[in-house]
């Protein structure tokens, strides 16, 4: 069923009066630029059809905020009266946000809401950052305030790292908040610019998920952070945004070698999600897919995040003749990568690309088909 009437139609049923409001923010997939938002640097995602989506109904005279999740078949409610921290899971992300919007001087009024998702879990396609929007739109859908993408994507993201406690940088949140249908968002997450760029024509955007979690993917996140920002230091900037090829080149032998490849990987990517957003409006579907390779072997060799699930799955999309480019897509070690396919042919590539990989692998891959939809939305009703 349709997932807005979905929510509409389970508000009604848990909450027993109609929902005044429902709200979406979507999951996302990340075109190029990996491992580049946090170091002030560009990225190029899309907001995909796959989202989480709120029913809300009146805001509640009390300052309870009162919830249910469909899938997790989970209840739980908090007061804005005094938030605390209670590590219950996906709440927190509710919290988080409450809490954020309540340190930048939003006022708040409480809700109940009927939460339902078709955005898989821990596949890193930004579950959370689409639940932490869809929070920041319903509350200010109950509590009458005005839409400002930008400040939510931030709000959203310190609810994260302070409340929740990973340490993300702000590409996730920024897309799922304004994202454009049948666009990526060439986003500098410096200054927070960006520029709705669109997709080649006759492509598709394919996910493919290895089935495969890896624990641990914090702490080697926050290992790649600390390293790159080692390297800034050792180039005397703010951040490996700041130094240019040419300038790499003439300095980066005196580093360390992992220090080495990983500024090396940082520095190429956002020269690669720069010629890919140009080469995105030149319509050259063939340029942005060696791009999408070349970015695969330097997150595999010099950053290290890749895993042999996912070069195994990256190698079988390769092979089809469908296929312009692939690479992992996310923070990697596991969950998604994404190909760009011919759309003539999408249907036979997920066919033989889930056969080849099951026969290499023996894990059942999960293929999704995705569009680019635009970020965050309200409906009142
Ligand atoms: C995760 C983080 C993002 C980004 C990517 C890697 O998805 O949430 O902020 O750093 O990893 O590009």
């Amino acid at each position: 069923m349709f997932t807005q009437e979905r929510a509409i139609l389970e508000f009604e049923r848990k909450f027993g009066h109609s929902a005044s409001f429902v709200v979406r923010a979507p999951g996302r997939v990340n075109l190029i630029g990996e491992h580049t938002d946090y170091n002030d640097g560009f990225v190029l995602p899309i907001a995909i059809d796959r989202a989480v989506w709120i029913a809300l109904g009146p805001p509640t005279t009390t300052q309870q905020v009162i919830l249910h999740s469909m899938e997790l078949k989970r209840s739980a409610e908090f007061s804005l009266e005094n938030i605390k921290y209670e590590n219950q899971g996906w709440v927190e992300y509710i919290k988080g946000v409450a809490w954020a919007l309540q340190q930048a001087g939003y006022l708040l009024k409480g809700w109940e809401g009927l939460i339902v998702s078709d955005i898989p879990v821990g596949a890193g396609l930004s579950s959370s950052a689409a639940l932490e929007l869809a929070a920041a739109r319903a509350f200010a859908a109950v509590s009458g305030y005005p839409w400002e993408a930008i400040k939510m994507a931030q709000i959203g993201q310190q609810a994260e790292r302070e409340w929740v406690g990973v340490n993300c940088g702000i590409m996730d949140q920024m897309v799922s908040a304004m994202g454009h249908a049948g666009h990526g968002l060439l986003i500098d997450c410096r200054s927070l610019k960006t520029e709705s760029v669109p997709l080649p024509p006759d492509i598709t955007v394919v996910v493919l998920d290895t089935a495969t979690r890896r624990g641990l993917v914090d702490s080697a996140y926050n290992e790649r952070r600390q390293q790159c920002k080692m390297a800034a230091r050792f180039f005397g900037v703010p951040a490996l945004r700041d130094v240019s090829q040419t300038e790499f080149d003439a300095k980066a032998e005196a580093l360390d070698p992992v220090v080495f490849r990983r500024s090396r990987h940082v520095i190429g990517e956002n020269i690669r999600t720069l010629q890919a957003a140009n080469v995105m409006s030149q319509k050259d579907a063939m340029k942005l897919g060696q791009l999408i390779n070349a970015s695969h072997v330097s997150l595999r060799d010099d950053f290290e995040v890749s895993s042999p699930e996912l070069d195994q799955m990256v190698d079988c999309a390769q092979q089809e003749s469908a296929c312009y480019g692939a690479r992992l897509t996310g923070a990697g070690f596991g969950g998604c990568a994404i190909a760009l396919v011919d759309s003539s042919a999408v249907q036979n590539f997920t066919e033989t690309v889930t056969i080849n990989y099951r026969t290499a692998t023996g894990l059942p891959p999960e293929i999704y088909v995705c569009t680019a939809t635009d970020g965050a939305t309200m409906t009142s009703i």
